[in-house]
């Protein structure tokens, strides 16, 4: 796993769409697996950026959501459709039909969830995920617990999970209580993973997932069974990692990526 510490957030999300677009500057029909939550922001925002320069082009870019709260419309403003219209959708030139969310509101989840993996293997699988991490060490919504080869899924929201996510919607009880999610299998079926974390209340779970020991308990841990794992961290979240010298050193000596 790669470890990547930035002095802030804004330096960590560029470096993460960076990631992004060395997969598209080698492969311009990429498969990219995106992610919500507040921490990916920047890296959208930079991502936009970049598209409005000229310098990154999504016209043959597929995308596959990580998940999708249970009983949210998409026109929903805290459904995760809407989140990703608002933030980076609308502002890039991903084909429509080549936008995939798992849906909060069919009628047949355990039918939907089979067809969402049966489509993004028809698509040639994710080249490149996007991840969040959760204050439990969720990622997606595999909340602590969830087998670390599941697939994609309904699962119910930990209340560590719903407390934090509260703050989105105008009341506690306003917050879903499932979700349709991939799985911690499906996610480590991606060729590439990029994790970023912010803050200091993703210090622990940064600490844990890095360093501790693979546990469905804390289901990031998993990326340290996959080959291709970046996690990329600012001063705060990279508080609890007791490694961070050599972490430094490995990343100071890296060569710059290939352009195609
Ligand atoms: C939700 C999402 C996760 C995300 C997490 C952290 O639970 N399902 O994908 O990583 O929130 O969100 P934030 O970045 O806002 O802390």
């Amino acid at each position: 796993m790669e470890v990547v510490i930035k002095r802030d957030y804004g330096q960590m999300s560029k470096a993460a769409a960076q990631l992004v677009v060395d997969v598209l500057n080698t492969k311009p029909n990429a498969v990219l697996g995106m992610a919500t939550g507040s921490t990916p922001l920047g890296l959208y925002q930079e991502l936009v950026r970049l598209h409005q320069a000229g310098q990154v082009d999504f016209s043959r870019v597929t995308t596959f959501n990580l998940d999708e709260y249970v009983g949210l419309p998409a026109n929903h403003p805290q459904s995760y459709h809407y989140f990703m219209h608002e933030h980076f959708f609308q502002h890039v030139n991903i084909p429509r039909h080549n936008i995939n969310i798992p849906s909060g509101t069919t009628s047949n989840y355990p039918a939907f969830c089979q067809w969402y993996e049966r489509r993004i293997e028809e698509c040639g699988g994710i080249d490149l995920q996007i991840l969040g991490i959760g204050s439990d060490g969720h990622i997606a919504f595999n909340e602590p617990g969830s087998s670390l080869s599941s697939r994609t899924r309904l699962k119910t929201l930990s209340k560590q999970t719903i407390d934090d996510n509260a703050r989105f919607f105008d009341a506690r009880e306003d917050v879903p209580v499932y979700a349709i999610t991939m799985g911690v299998g499906t996610i480590l079926d991606a060729r590439k993973l990029v994790l970023v974390a912010s803050g200091k209340t993703k210090a622990k779970a940064i600490a844990q997932a890095v360093e501790g020991p693979v546990t469905s308990m804390v289901t990031a841990s998993a990326l340290q069974l996959h080959r291709d794992a970046s996690v990329l961290v600012d001063e705060e979240a990279a508080a609890g990692l007791t490694m961070r010298d050599y972490y430094e050193f490995i990343y100071a000596a890296k060569p710059a990526a290939p352009r195609a």
